[in-house]
């Protein structure tokens, strides 16, 4: 059976293309998904892509990747990265391998981004390559 990776998005990156795109370029979260998809299918894994403006919502996913046996999940927990302990004690809690990804280098910005929540728990981390960084986490993953 094929390796399913899921990748998360948290709030905000919906408006991915028309959002401060001179920080996080000018792809759409579609087209991060298509070009995704076609990364899976070169490394002969199955990825789940989805976002939500939810803290929630993030963490039931992250529930859903233990239960449904994901290899790993790649996270974008956007602002709540910063802020968020449910989503700390949610990956310690899953036991999948996390992956923090970034389309900027949060720690090259402003001071309250310095601190990560994710991080904390992530067996690995990809920031700073904008979309790219997505493709590069993927491979991280597949070489788990
Ligand atoms: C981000 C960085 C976060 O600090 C920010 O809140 C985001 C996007 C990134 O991908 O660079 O929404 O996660």
């Amino acid at each position: 059976m094929t390796d399913i990776v899921f990748v998360l998005n948290g709030p905000n990156l919906n408006l991915l293309g028309t959002r401060e795109p001179e920080i996080y370029g000018s792809d759409t979260l579609a087209d991060i998904g298509a070009m995704l998809g076609g990364k899976a299918r070169e490394l002969g894994l199955e990825i789940d892509f989805r976002q939500t403006n939810h803290e929630g919502v993030l963490v039931d996913w992250l529930h859903e990747a233990r239960s449904t046996g994901a290899k790993a999940v790649l996270l974008n927990a956007a602002a709540y990265t910063h802020t968020s302990v449910a989503l700390l004690d949610a990956i310690k809690a899953i036991g999948v391998p996390v992956i923090e990804v970034h389309l900027s280098d949060p720690a090259t910005r402003e001071g309250f981004r310095h601190l990560s929540y994710v991080g904390m728990a992530a067996v690995d981390e990809v920031k700073g390559l904008g979309a790219r960084g997505y493709a590069v986490a993927l491979e991280k993953a597949a070489a788990l």
